[in-house]
């Protein structure tokens, strides 16, 4: 039997999924006036349970990450997630729902010959969306995606989280796209470092000396961790986070009940001590400022985060700097400006990147290493560039921002702009973060405010902040209230006053 009666018509609120069971499968029905639709029912980014999801403006919002999928087809229309929903046959007959519980075939866009040339320089967040975007919207030309890393295109943001808690082997961190989507199209994946990208030739050349000319590119490469300019910087045990492999490093020279001395209190620095208290070991943070994320949360925030650290165990060093790291042939010893001195084998740097451009040619780059794009993430003819290298005005101010679905999005928008689309960024920044089983989500990106409204109490549980420029809210932080976030995520595209967001939480 493959139709099934899986519920009534007048049981589904227009603005939330219900999760039925129709046969073997497990799928959301998402109503749209009289009409049903069947989805599978866990997100197809990290799995989330797409019936906590909102629906708002045609778009059936997840509950975790904020991916965005148009509630009439099931298309993926903003990330993390980079594939459309499964689909379903739904029907309504004498107010019962039906579902058929086979999987609708996936209709790929058409195909049309194409001798251009693309490539994709870095299959991290932004270079993947920007392959997932470039094969679902039918690009037929040669599609060359280029990265350094063995095993690239997978989820980075996993690694602070819950590779360096013993929870994920740094080799099953998920991968960001599925196999179906690599098989598409003319796509070629290849391991190589870029030496030089000349962009007035158009001209890629590899570490291997081999040569790409290419129609258009995407310049996706991210950041390069930095080390602070201090005697001992390079010793051996002093450590950087960025890739799988520095993950499965850190973790392996972590020991329960030892020292790990972390340099840094800004997200991954905070990140990687709430996940190293979880693997058991004795987690130091070496910090500059009183209150960690202040500049990005506020001060209330930020300390509520602090004591939340200080009682897992966490032992913060500050304000202070780094003024040696000492030891013969390994690191045995941080020392700091403030007199302490912390002995310990293996210290974490989360003290910042820097865009990985130092090989573009014949295009400026700002003073920090960025590439300054348009509104269409365009650096030059031909060139585009995504992700945190990216320098790309919001709101009419240019900025850099370090975000996984922010680079997702940019992603997206270079890659329809390679194929001839005018799309510019006009999305809402989005971030999270997770420290000892807690997440706080941001969205919006506040360079300054001069008011932080609160429902809720940070000290107490959950809660929403709005980050205020006057009447404005720039940006919105929380714990919790995630059907409020969702809607937010989407409402924020627009300008939104103070009175219409404490309308909107409810
Ligand atoms: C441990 C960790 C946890 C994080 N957690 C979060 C989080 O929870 N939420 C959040 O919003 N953000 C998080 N971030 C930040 C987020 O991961 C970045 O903002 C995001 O990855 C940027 O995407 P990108 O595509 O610009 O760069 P990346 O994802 O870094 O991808 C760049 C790719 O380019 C390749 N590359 C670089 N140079 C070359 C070259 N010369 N030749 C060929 N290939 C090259 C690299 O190998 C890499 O695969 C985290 C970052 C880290 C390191
Ligand atoms: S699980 Fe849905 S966006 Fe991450």
């Amino acid at each position: 039997m493959t139709q099934h009666a899986v519920a009534r018509l007048e049981q589904l609120d227009p603005k939330r999924p219900l999760r039925v069971q129709a046969g073997s499968e497990e799928v959301i029905l998402v109503r749209q006036g009289e009409q049903v639709h069947a989805y599978q029912a866990d997100c197809p980014h990290a799995g989330a349970p797409l019936e906590e999801g909102v629906v708002c403006n045609g778009l059936l919002v997840c509950p975790w990450h904020k991916a965005a999928f148009a509630v009439d087809e099931g298309a993926v229309c903003e990330p993390p997630a980079l594939a459309d929903l499964r689909r379903y046959k739904a029907w309504v007959k004498d107010g019962e729902i039906w579902v058929d519980d086979q999987p609708l075939p996936r209709v790929g866009a058409p195909r049309h010959s194409d001798a251009r040339c693309f490539v994709v320089i870095g299959a991290g967040a932004a270079g993947s969306a920007a392959v997932a975007t470039l094969l679902a919207n039918g690009f037929a030309g040669k599609l060359i995606w280029l990265d350094k890393e063995r095993q690239p295109a997978y989820d980075r943001t996993a690694l602070s989280k819950f590779v360096l808690a013993g929870e994920m082997p740094a080799d099953e961190v998920p991968a960001l796209l599925e196999s179906d989507q690599l098989r598409q199209g003319q796509l070629e994946r290849r391991l190589g470092k870029v030496r030089t990208l000349d962009a007035g030739k158009r001209q890629i050349t590899l570490a291997d000396g081999q040569r790409i000319d290419y129609d258009a590119a995407l310049l996706a490469t991210g950041g390069k961790p930095q080390r602070p300019a201090v005697p001992g910087t390079d010793l051996p045990g002093v450590m950087t986070l960025r890739t799988r492999e520095d993950a499965a490093r850190l973790l392996d020279a972590a020991e329960p009940g030892q020292p790990v001395v972390i340099v840094g209190d800004g997200f991954i620095g905070l990140e990687a001590a709430s996940a190293l208290r979880k693997y058991g070991a004795q987690v130091h943070v070496v910090s500059r400022h009183q209150v960690p994320l202040a500049k990005q949360l506020g001060e209330r925030i930020g300390s509520c985060i602090r004591e939340l650290h200080t009682r897992k165990g966490v032992v913060f060093h500050g304000p202070t700097e780094v003024t040696r790291f000492s030891g013969s042939g390994k690191v045995d010893a941080v020392e700091l400006a403030n007199g302490e001195t912390l002995r310990t084998s293996l210290v974490l740097l989360g003290t910042g990147v820097k865009p990985a451009t130092a090989f573009v040619q014949g295009v400026p780059l700002h003073a920090d290493g960025a590439l300054l794009v348009d509104a269409e993430l365009r650096a030059a003819d031909g060139l585009w560039a995504a992700g945190d290298i990216a320098r790309f005005p919001l709101a009419g101010h240019p900025v850099r921002i370090e975000h996984w679905r922010l680079a997702q999005q940019h992603g997206v928008i270079a890659a329809a702009n390679m194929l001839g689309q005018q799309r510019r960024y006009d999305d809402v920044p989005f971030f999270w973060t997770y420290q000892h089983g807690r997440t706080y989500e941001v969205l919006g990106h506040a360079q300054h405010w001069d008011d932080i409204v609160y429902v809720g109490q940070p000290e107490q549980g959950d809660f929403i902040a709005l980050q205020c420029v006057g009447e404005q809210v720039v940006a919105v932080i929380a714990k919790g209230y995630s059907d409020a976030m969702a809607l937010l995520s989407q409402r924020m595209k627009r300008p939104l006053s103070r009175e219409q967001a404490l309308e909107l939480i409810g």
